[in-house]
């Protein structure tokens, strides 16, 4: 970078970070950004390397430093309560509109002129209080039981669309301001898909699974889930508004997210058409609503109406009804997974229910089964909620038949007779039996060659018909597939037999860290297989390593690696690992290519969530020469902090006085020298 003076470095220092921040309020509050990301990202590091050279302008509020050095050694074990200074208070709620009638009725006895009304939408998530001093963010904080709550603040700085600075200087120097931390569908579906992929068990709606993700530990697990924030009711002294909507106008303002589908309207026949028009569009959302949330706008009003003990006179809730129909429970299967649990699965007697005719619905376990107490013949409520996969709430016991029967859960395979296991701690029951289930065999194989694995091009159809002819019974088997083999299956010609043999051939050149996928192995999901294969390099390594190596890993818990370890004990797999590394497939990462050696003489930890992934800025740094490790020592050189890393490295960095830099002073390091 060309010389520049320090005044003309201090002005452009304060240019910068407040075009940053209002780049960062147009991409995550009103969703529209104005520049690239590319040009967004010169921006930033040209702020990063002026900070550099001159270190007396750095400052906590820069951009530079968003979420990373804030939440430094924020690490919550365990939440700190803290008392609201205003209880956090719930609302009256009602499914028809006669109660709504009322509710206006009972306003005007106390309010004689003609009300307007905000209409919000009621977001269904987990109720969160912030408080704002002198514009930055203090505290974040639960319900819990409405007069303390849980200080989750390290846990809500991840969340991309909370400012923790607030945008111009007309806020009042301390207001709290609340609303809902909520999981938009997509957010909540690619979790659920993740957990069912590694065996955990699925969060049963958007809502539980963001009270749940505010909840975790540790704040860089909480910044990969996709919550999101919308603020609805703002509290504080002397506050300079007269009405609601012009509170949040404001808030919205100061760069805080809001809802965009609020309405202030000034009759209750309005207040319906609203309800009318989101009882049928919510359907269309993105995330998750339960209803309506009426409040009376004039702010003096709202004093005049009050509060009872447990909510607020001048609001109300209005709850859609989830769509539930009742049908019978004809019979329950007992399907084995992959990688051998067991999912108790209910057969009903088909029933139309919002679009759709459902016939079957998952029960998940067997405490599940024990909690609806469910029997054969019952008459059970099924719903759709945020969820997409219908689920079976309640059992009406009033129509219980005389003969419904008990379900017995099965003690053996249904698939192969062998007995099943449970472990402790875990809600599934297991075929253990992997090796010779042939249920779990050909899901195996699906699992090989689906898309993200392996990439061959076959169905389910043709590894039923492989396994059944018996030429299929272990991985490897696939690559000694021949021609004239291929020719004996129903239908199948040259043109598709080469198709297959062509479509084997070229998987042999699928990445390492797809093949580590590939192979199936309990807890391992894609995501964790890249992981592995990145920090190990190759499966000789994966294997060597002991459990103790493997949890160094921040992504692997006792879990994965007990069961990693268990999958290499088996000697049927280390065959297999022969066998298919004798057919060609990789079993070693690519080495990354050199770019540079700037980096030649750094030891580098990396922790914390990235703009890419972890393992590319691993990769970054490799290709520039420089080394990492996992864990802080006397020998490293930088410490690269993400969002949210790691408090027991940001301590022992600075105790060492390790240098910690944000992944733009890491780019920055390599940019100077080029
Ligand atoms: S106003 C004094 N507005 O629904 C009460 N609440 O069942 C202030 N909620 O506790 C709450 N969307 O957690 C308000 N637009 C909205 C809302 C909303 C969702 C939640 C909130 C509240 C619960 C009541």
């Amino acid at each position: 970078m060309a010389k520049i003076s320090k005044t003309a470095a201090k002005e452009r220092i304060e240019q910068l970070r407040k075009e940053i921040n209002g780049h960062n309020y147009n991409y995550y509050v009103l969703n529209s950004p104005v520049i690239s990301d590319f040009e967004f990202d010169l921006m930033l590091q040209e702020l990063a390397s002026l900070e550099k050279m001159f270190p007396e302008f750095a400052s906590p509020d820069s951009p530079t430093m968003k979420v990373g050095s804030d939440i430094a050694g924020k690490k919550t074990f365990e939440f700190a309560t803290r008392t609201h200074r205003y209880p956090m208070l719930s609302l009256g709620n009602t499914y028809s509109r006669e109660e709504l009638a009322e509710f206006s009725d009972r306003i005007a006895k106390t309010i004689p002129e003609r009300c307007c009304y905000s209409c919000e939408l009621k977001f269904d998530g987990t109720a969160i209080c912030l408080t704002y001093r002198h514009g930055r963010l203090a505290y974040a904080v639960t319900r819990g039981d409405g007069v303390k709550g849980d200080d989750v603040t390290a846990n809500v700085m991840t969340i991309k669309s909370i400012p923790q600075q607030l945008e111009g200087n007309d806020y009042p120097d301390e207001f709290e301001i609340r609303g809902e931390i909520y999981m938009p569908f997509d957010a909540f579906n690619r979790l659920n898909a993740e957990r069912e992929e590694i065996d955990e068990r699925p969060f049963a709606n958007p809502r539980n699974a963001a009270s749940g993700s505010l909840k975790l530990q540790d704040s860089s697990e909480v910044a990969t889930r996709g919550l999101a924030c919308v603020l609805y009711h703002m509290l504080g002294e002397d506050l300079p508004f007269t009405t609601h909507s012009e509170a949040i106008a404001a808030a919205k303002s100061w760069g805080l997210p809001v809802s965009e589908h609020s309405r202030v309207v000034d009759s209750i026949d309005e207040v319906y058409r609203y309800i009318d028009y989101w009882d049928t569009e919510r359907r269309k959302l993105p995330f998750p609503i339960d209803g309506i949330v009426i409040k009376v706008n004039r702010l003096d009003w709202q004093r005049r109406l009050g509060y009872t003990a447990k909510s607020p006179r001048w609001a109300t809730a209005y709850k859609f009804k989830p769509d539930r129909a009742l049908t019978k429970l004809l019979s329950i299967d007992y399907q084995v997974g992959r990688t051998g649990a067991i999912t108790p699965v209910a057969n009903l007697d088909p029933v139309p229910l919002s679009g759709t005719i459902v016939k079957r619905a998952s029960l998940h376990n067997k405490d599940q089964m024990d909690l609806l107490d469910i029997r054969v013949g019952d008459f059970v409520f099924v719903e759709k909620g945020g969820e997409i996969i219908p689920k079976i709430t309640e059992v009406d016991l009033s129509k219980r038949p005389a003969d419904a029967v008990v379900p017995a859960f099965p003690r053996f395979c249904p698939d192969c007779g062998a007995e099943l296991v449970r472990d402790e701690g875990q809600a599934k029951h297991y075929c253990p039996n992997s090796n010779n289930c042939p249920v779990q065999i050909k899901s195996g194989f699906v699992h090989f060659i689906s898309r993200k694995a392996m990439d061959i091009l076959a169905g389910d159809a043709t590894i039923d018909q492989l396994y059944e002819k018996g030429y299929i019974r272990h991985l490897s088997d696939l690559y000694s597939l021949t021609k004239e083999q291929l020719l004996t299956l129903d239908g199948w010609k040259d043109r598709s037999a080469e198709n297959l043999l062509a479509s084997l051939e070229k998987s042999k050149s699928v990445p390492f860290n797809r093949v580590f996928y590939a192979l199936g192995i309990r807890h391992v999901g894609e995501a964790n297989a890249k992981l592995l294969a990145a920090h190990f390099g190759s499966i000789d390594a994966i294997m060597a390593a002991d459990r103790d190596a493997l949890v160094q890993i921040d992504e692997v818990g006792d879990i994965m690696a007990d069961s990693i370890i268990r999958w290499f004990a088996d000697p049927v797999n280390l065959e297999q690992i022969q066998k298919l590394k004798q057919a060609g497939l990789k079993f070693e990462q690519e080495k990354t290519k050199k770019v540079s050696d700037t980096l030649s003489d750094s030891i580098f930890v990396v922790s914390g969530v990235f703009s890419v992934s972890r393992e590319e800025i691993k990769q970054f740094i490799e290709s520039h020469g420089g080394k990492t490790t996992s864990s802080v020592s006397g020998h490293t050189t930088y410490l690269v902090a993400g969002e949210a890393p790691g408090g027991e490295k940001i301590k022992k960095a600075e105790k060492l006085g390790t240098k910690i830099i944000t992944e733009e002073q890491l780019r920055g390091l390599v940019a100077d020298q080029i």
